[in-house]
């Protein structure tokens, strides 16, 4: 089974220009409890190098393009983020990068729970021991 789970937002709009929608338990698949994005990346920085115990994400680029790597320890699979309708689901214990973020880039993350440093995982070595390989 492929580890990349993607969602299509439908996209809305007219001639006067694009609009996508997000909501909560229709196209996104929770209750939506936080929102962060990603900004004025620099050139040549990766992002992300963690997984997490219980949270679900849902991440797009709403603007600009990067590469998305997802891990879960036994199989590695990338694919780019490069449409605002382009959505990828980042499920719990899923190790993931974010690598080649274009200067114009915003990349959207809609997450199920509030901020906790205590549900990362950080070491690539922990991540591999705490889901049993
Ligand atoms: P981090 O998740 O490490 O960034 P990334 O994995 O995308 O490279 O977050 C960077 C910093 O921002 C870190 O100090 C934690 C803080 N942060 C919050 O305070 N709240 C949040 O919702 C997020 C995502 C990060």
């Amino acid at each position: 089974m492929s580890l990349i789970k993607l969602i299509d937002f439908k996209l809305l709009g007219d001639e006067r220009g694009h609009l996508t929608v997000l909501e909560a338990n229709k196209n996104i698949p929770f209750e939506i409890r936080r929102v962060y994005y990603l900004t004025g990346t620099l050139p040549g920085v990766s992002r992300g190098f963690h997984a997490h115990k219980e949270l679900e994400q849902i991440a797009v680029c709403v603007s600009g393009k990067c590469r998305m790597l997802l891990d879960d320890g036994k199989q590695k699979e990338e694919t780019w983020l490069d449409s605002p309708t382009k959505a990828m689901r980042i499920q719990k214990m899923v190790w993931h990068e974010m690598h080649d973020f274009s200067d114009d880039c915003v990349l959207l993350v809609l997450a199920n729970e509030h901020y906790d440093e205590a549900d990362y995982i950080r070491d690539y070595q922990r991540f591999l021991s705490e889901i049993g390989r």
